[in-house]
């Protein structure tokens, strides 16, 4: 069996020295010494000015939209993860689908001015598979008319735009560290922004709204994370590049054995660079997908139609919208097994009858 993604797993004795540590410290959560040093940790690596490590990539959307007051309606894409709508809708606010650019999958900044109205708060968009939204016209948008951005970055861990760190843009971006991610700590996600007011009242967020002993200076949640999680992630920090770097391996391969595939990649920002998040094909029609994919189950192949359906038609709390371009590709969007134990040879494998089904 080859399932569509496998979470990577350091060897198991480096993560037990990190729980004799806890054991002997007994202290086991509230922004303990392993989180705030994994929060050092990625801080450097990604050379950010702030970040915090919470719960998770939604809990990190959510202080997200609670800490910049958002309200009214939030332009967001629908071709993305349900947690991208979700936190807009859990935060009390409406999202206002703007459909996608065809090549990038990623929003599409000259349709997002026509859907700004009254009540439009902020934008809030996914670089989709890691490969940036084009972040300059977005800001120049939001400056524009007055609105705030967040980035959803879950899928965007090690990416860079014009040199620096992709979770630099916008007022805050958020990542994911959930174990399917490249880099995870199992559960566990980022929140990242430039300004440090604005940090400090997130940082109080995430614990309750205390912000000392006796005293609270918001409204909060628990957004913390506990030092086991903080463990499997500066385990996994010292595997990172091996990780990416094997990963983008992989992908080389499958473009390489799939040049025929009838399939388009997205095209990817020209001043970015890739993190090898996901293996991604969009097939030329969806009967081509089905038949792909039919093919590789019955080998037990696993793939994934992410992201299917489009979120603007398929979410029972909201009504459903058309968006021609998220509904066509959804439709026909496939991902393929990645991830950093795959072999070569099970690519080579995986290639073969993807290319022996789509000739048939
Ligand atoms: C685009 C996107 N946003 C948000 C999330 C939510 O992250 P988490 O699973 O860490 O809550 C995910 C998770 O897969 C995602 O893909």
């Amino acid at each position: 069996m080859i399932p569509v993604t496998k979470p990577f797993l350091p060897p198991i004795e480096d993560y037990k020295k990190y729980l004799d540590d806890i054991w002997s410290r007994n202290w086991l959560t509230n922004m303990g010494p392993l989180a705030s040093k994994l929060e050092m940790t990625l801080k450097d690596y990604l050379s950010v000015n702030h970040l915090l490590y919470v719960t998770n990539g939604t809990v990190a959307l959510q202080l997200a939209i609670k800490a910049l007051e958002l309200n009214g309606e939030i332009i967001t894409t629908p071709f993305s993860f349900v947690a991208t709508t979700s936190s807009i809708v859990w935060e009390g606010c409406m999202p206002k689908f703007v459909d996608i650019d065809p090549h990038t999958l990623n929003i599409d900044p000259s349709k997002i001015e026509a859907a700004i109205g009254p009540d439009t708060s902020a934008i809030l968009a996914t670089h989709v598979y890691g490969n940036p939204c084009d972040v300059e016209a977005i800001d120049k948008i939001a400056k524009k008319h007055n609105l705030k951005v967040i980035y959803d970055g879950a899928h965007a861990f090690g990416v860079k735009v014009n040199g620096k760190s992709i979770f630099e843009y916008g007022d805050i971006s958020t990542c994911s560290l959930h174990a399917t991610k490249l880099y995870h700590s199992a559960e566990g996600g980022l929140v990242i922004t430039k300004d440090s007011e604005l940090l400090k009242k997130i940082a109080h967020m995430r614990n309750f709204g205390i912000s000392g002993y006796s005293s609270f200076s918001d409204l909060g949640l628990n957004g913390k994370n506990s030092e086991l999680h903080a463990a499997m992630g500066l385990v996994n920090f010292d595997w990172l590049e091996r990780i990416i770097s094997r990963r983008l391996e992989i992908t080389e391969r499958y473009a390489e054995n799939l040049k025929n595939i009838k399939a388009k990649v997205p095209v990817w920002h020209k001043n970015s660079n890739q993190n090898g998040a996901y293996l991604v094909y969009v097939l030329e029609s969806e009967d081509l997908l089905l038949k792909i994919k039919s093919t590789l189950d019955s080998f037990e192949i696993f793939t994934r139609r992410y992201f299917y359906p489009s979120l603007s038609s398929s979410l029972p709390y909201l009504s459903p919208v058309d968006m021609e371009i998220t509904d066509d590709i959804a439709r026909r969007v496939l991902c393929l097994p990645l991830y950093y134990e795959l072999t070569n040879d099970e690519v080579d494998w995986i290639c073969r009858l993807i290319l022996r089904s789509q000739n048939n």
